[in-house]
């Protein structure tokens, strides 16, 4: 059954429960390295304590971004040209929405996001703030195509994703995204893709692991969520949050590890782990300048400019859709 709650469509049960939630928790809790996704760390406590992290001082990503928007506008602007329609996926940053809006001229401005409630809000917000702006908030699934509003139809688009989001994903996923976009956005298109950078082991993980503890419970959130959400007996006091470099893969991951030998039942299922097992909650991917570029190309996209903060610890890209081309 399918509840519309405002905007946003959740696929619940009789009793209420979100049933993709509860079907990634369980498989995730069933597999050898228990998982779940990280989009699920984002019911309003999660939303907020996120908010939160991005004031942390070791929390440098969202100043850095903010940063670049602010202080190349200029260059940003004269790459982009005026006219453009601009389609963010997820719905607008309360910072870096605004700094983009006002340095190239945009003909409209079209949110898109699963949430409803975020879509609404910033929608309002971003009304208000630029009159004469049309906005035309669309509540979608932004990982496969998007049918934009017709009334954008013959605008050129400029695609944005700031917040090195496409980070959370693993390439494969990052290349599915970065090809729907495409369709989405169409011909001609632009893209302005926020990407953070490998840099120094302490530095990113102060970032994830802060002193005051934010990022903590942020992670740990998601334990109280599944209790909520699901029935769970999750004890989660007996679990500790973990920030780990994984080399290989040039990412932070983000694990909630068992301080002892548990179990506990999840929608009437048990399940138990012994001391130090952990389940796997994010990955975050950091990129260089070849790693970045070669990952738009793989989802159809030319590199164009690449900005980066003072300290060198943020990119911003600009790529053009490319026409598929088999011989060099
Ligand atoms: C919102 C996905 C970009 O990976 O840095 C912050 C989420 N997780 N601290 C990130 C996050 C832990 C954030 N993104």
């Amino acid at each position: 059954m399918t509840f519309a709650k405002g905007l946003q469509l959740v696929n619940r049960d009789e009793s209420g429960i979100d049933l993709a939630f509860r079907a990634d928790v369980l498989a995730g809790l069933a597999s050898a390295q228990k998982a779940i996704p990280a989009r699920w760390f984002y019911d309003d406590i999660g939303s907020q304590l996120f908010e939160d992290i991005t004031q942390l001082p070791e929390y440098y990503p969202t100043r850095a971004e903010a940063s670049i928007l602010r202080s190349r506008s200029a260059d940003i602007a004269k790459l982009i040209g005026p006219g453009r329609t601009v389609v963010e996926f997820g719905s607008g940053s309360s910072v870096k929405t605004p700094l983009l809006l006002s340095a190239i001229q945009p003909s409209a401005y079209v949110p898109l996001d699963i949430a409803g409630d975020f879509l609404r809000a910033s929608s309002a917000a971003l009304e208000e703030k630029f009159p004469g702006l049309p906005v035309y908030p669309v509540e979608a699934d932004f990982m496969r195509r998007v049918e934009l509003p017709g009334e954008t139809a013959s605008l050129p688009k400029l695609g944005f994703f700031p917040g090195s989001t496409i980070g959370n994903m693993i390439a494969r996923t990052a290349t599915d995204l970065l090809r729907s976009m495409r369709e989405t956005l169409g011909e001609g298109a632009l893209l302005l893709i926020g990407m953070d950078l490998v840099k120094d082991e302490e530095v990113l993980l102060a970032a994830y692991d802060d002193a005051a503890g934010v990022t903590a419970q942020f992670n740990l959130n998601l334990l109280t969520r599944i209790n909520r959400e699901l029935a769970g007996t999750v004890p989660v006091e007996s679990f500790r949050h973990e920030a780990r470099w994984n080399d290989t893969f040039a990412r932070i991951e983000m694990h909630l590890v068992a301080n002892e030998d548990i179990s506990f039942t999840v929608s009437e299922q048990t399940f138990s782990m012994v001391a130090g097992e952990s389940i796997h909650t994010e990955n975050s991917h950091k990129f260089t300048r070849r790693s970045s570029q070669s990952l738009l190309a793989a989802g159809g996209w030319e590199p164009r400019a690449r900005w980066t903060d003072e300290d060198g610890q943020f990119s911003l890209l600009l790529a053009e859709a490319c026409a598929p081309r088999s011989a060099p």
